[in-house]
């Protein structure tokens, strides 16, 4: 089995999903939740990209692979913080608001857990946590769901419409990557790992915001 199928299967292991089963109260309110939990994860995608590429050893063969393609990635991430932001503002969330947040903690174990592998253990455990993320774009379904639960103009989905068009290649290109990566065990076992944690996380937060809205 490659890599990255190995990779996909201990995601899909995990069962994370974003159901939209509780639809009695969704509206407005819960989709400025959900773009404010995106956010708080999506602000701190280039910063941990970044440090990744600082954590590499450009003489290790693999790691300065790596730093070819995060380089490559964070240009693709570009803008994205700053475009959750319009799209609150679309939705009547002003950006001073949305900061004041405070996250969930089920966030910070997310993203906090990066920081811990790629400062005391190898930056290439952010592999792990970016197929979680890129592998899971919001479908034309939920897009259309929110829409319809909302009544918002197509200025506040700018964020979700982008998503869903790129991150199917941001993931496919990925994989490829990984595939062609020479890895040891305990390096695939890492971003394994760290992709299954992310997947846990990531599902805690969204649990997280359907027990605030079944309230
Ligand atoms: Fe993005
Ligand atoms: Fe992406």
């Amino acid at each position: 089995m490659s890599v990255s199928a190995a990779i996909h299967r201990k995601i899909q292991l995990c069962g994370y999903g974003r159901s939209l089963d509780n639809t009695e109260r969704m509206g407005v309110e819960q989709y400025r939740d959900y773009l404010c939990q995106l956010h708080q994860v999506v602000r701190a995608s280039i910063p941990l990209m970044e440090l990744a590429v600082q954590r590499c050893d450009a003489s290790h063969p693999v790691e300065s692979q790596l730093i070819a393609y995060l380089t490559e990635h964070i240009e693709e991430e570009r803008g994205h913080a700053e475009l959750l932001v319009r799209d609150l503002e679309a939705a009547g969330m002003p950006e001073a608001q949305l900061l004041l947040r405070v996250p969930d903690a089920a966030i910070a174990e997310l993203v906090g857990a990066q920081y811990y592998w790629i400062t005391h253990y190898s930056p290439l455990a952010l592999l792990g946590y970016i197929s979680f993320l890129e592998g899971r774009p919001p479908t034309e379904q939920a897009i259309a769901f929110w829409q319809t639960a909302t009544g918002l103009p197509d200025a506040a989905f700018h964020s979700l419409r982008l998503h869903s068009e790129a991150d199917p290649g941001h993931w496919q290109a990925l994989d490829d990557f990984l595939d062609t990566l020479d890895l040891s065990a305990a390096e695939v076992e890492l971003i394994g790992l760290s992709a299954m944690q992310s997947a846990q996380r990531a599902g805690a937060a969204w649990s997280g915001l359907v027990q605030r809205w079944s309230h």
